[in-house]
């Protein structure tokens, strides 16, 4: 078969490793990737937000499964366009429905969706230009901290949570008569906060079974123990030690199932990965956002504890066979760990040579930001998350040492990584 995944980051890395590991591949494709992608395909350097790009190179390399690696094309509805489209209503699409991707795309109609079937998440209003006295209002009948989330997609930063009352309504009024975060924040969900460790839970689904991936933790903050500015992630593990079968069990009742009953309820096409963002708070999993797609840098563990072929799992799910297909996984604790350009999140320089990534063993590397110079061979950085190196190991500790072990192997100018990944488990 001929795959294309649509992305250039370390998640993308992982899904084409994975895939290209596959007998059914004949040629696998990325667009537009990155230097770690250049070695388990053929990298394609296209705007994926551009769907007749897309689908000129769908055609062209005659594509069978097309997986959607990040949100934003999902939500733009490219299930939809090409689902529609005669010319490509045979591609199998990893990736849902544009309403089936606002789940991600708007936390008002996830946490509307989410109240509909009974799943548990926090209390909520939201408001626009036409309610926001009503918002001021609401936030003073509030304890802090407030919660405040832009409705739609703001690339993982329209979110602020914030101990100060007056703070939290000059924000509001800057979100939504400001547009603080772009068109993304008109409307503003204020919720309860929940106070709780956090865990990413996966599915894969075929719209009407499911298959339950390994879960994972994530560390989002750039300092050591979570501290400082939210970044794109900075390391994941899997598993994650208070993922017990018991309260595994909780978050398939109370969150996986009603949450795929609510999709074919209101008939809702869904083929592909859901992301649960869940935070456990007296021992019972409630949900904080749902994401349309694997989470970076979770896929970065998740996908090398999965043993199956994940390209007869897409073709299950192509077939809505998925209640027939069983899943094998590692037992393995794998870990990831992200190094990133220095001064990341904020500005941060580009074009540094990386070297020490050859050769590394006990080890699978995960490009995200890196760049091949093809006149000199040389592999560079070319964005703030540079790679994730991932190992395994029989505990998480080890699993760690050995990832740590290796990153220091791994050098460029400015090279950051977090030291304790995994520290609050
Ligand atoms: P989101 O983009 O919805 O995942 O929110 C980003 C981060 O904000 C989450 O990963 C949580 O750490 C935090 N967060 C979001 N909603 C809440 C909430 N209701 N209570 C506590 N923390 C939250
Ligand atoms: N790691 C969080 C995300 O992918 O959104």
């Amino acid at each position: 078969m001929n795959i294309l995944i649509l992305g250039s980051g370390g998640r993308e890395h992982a899904l084409a490793w994975k895939i290209s590991q596959s007998n059914k591949t004949e040629n696998l494709y990325i667009a537009p990737g990155n230097a770690g992608t250049r070695d388990v395909g053929s990298n394609l350097p296209i705007d994926i937000n551009d769907f007749s790009e897309v689908k000129r190179i769908v055609v062209e390399k005659d594509i069978d499964i097309l997986v959607v690696g990040p949100e934003v094309p999902l939500v733009n509805g490219i299930t939809d366009k090409f689902k529609n489209d005669p010319a490509l209503k045979n591609v199998s699409i990893i990736g849902p429905s544009k309403t089936g991707a606002m789940l991600e795309g708007s936390k008002e109609f996830a946490k509307e969706f989410m109240y509909r079937h009974g799943i548990p998440t926090a209390a909520y209003r939201s408001f626009n230009a036409g309610n926001i006295d009503e918002g001021f209002q609401f936030l003073e009948s509030l304890k802090a901290p407030y919660v405040l989330k832009a409705d739609g997609l703001a690339a993982g930063k329209g979110v602020l949570i914030l101990n100060d009352l007056e703070l939290a309504k000059s924000e509001l009024k800057s979100m939504i008569e400001q547009s603080k975060f772009g068109e993304a924040s008109a409307k503003v969900v204020i919720e309860e906060f929940l106070d709780g460790i956090e865990i990413s839970v996966f599915v894969l689904t075929d719209g009407k079974s499911y298959v339950i991936l390994p879960e994972a933790k994530d560390y989002k903050r750039i300092g050591e123990g979570d501290t400082g500015l939210n970044t794109g992630g900075m390391g994941s593990v899997s598993p994650v030690s208070f993922a017990t079968p018991e309260f595994m069990g909780k978050i398939e009742q109370q969150i996986i199932k009603p949450t795929i009953n609510g999709l074919i309820k209101e008939n809702i096409d869904y083929k592909g990965f859901i992301f649960f963002g869940l935070i456990k708070v007296d021992g019972e999993p409630y949900v904080i956002e749902y994401n349309c797609r694997m989470g970076d840098p979770e896929a970065e563990s998740v996908i090398p504890r999965i043993k199956s072929d994940l390209v007869d799992a897409f073709i299950a799910v192509d077939k809505q066979t998925l209640h027939e297909y069983e899943m094998e996984f590692d037992h393995r604790h794998a870990a990831a760990i992200m190094l990133v350009s220095g001064g990341y999140p904020e500005a941060y320089e580009k074009s540094k040579i990386i070297s020490g990534i050859e050769n590394l063993s006990d080890c699978i590397l995960f490009h995200a930001g890196t760049s091949k110079d093809i006149n000199t061979n040389q592999v560079k950085t070319s964005g703030g998350r540079v790679i994730a190196v991932c190992s395994y190991g029989n505990t998480m500790e080890e699993s760690l040492t050995t990832a740590y072990d290796k990153a220091k192997q791994i050098e460029f100018e400015g090279r950051y990584f977090r030291t304790d990944i995994g520290f609050d488990l």
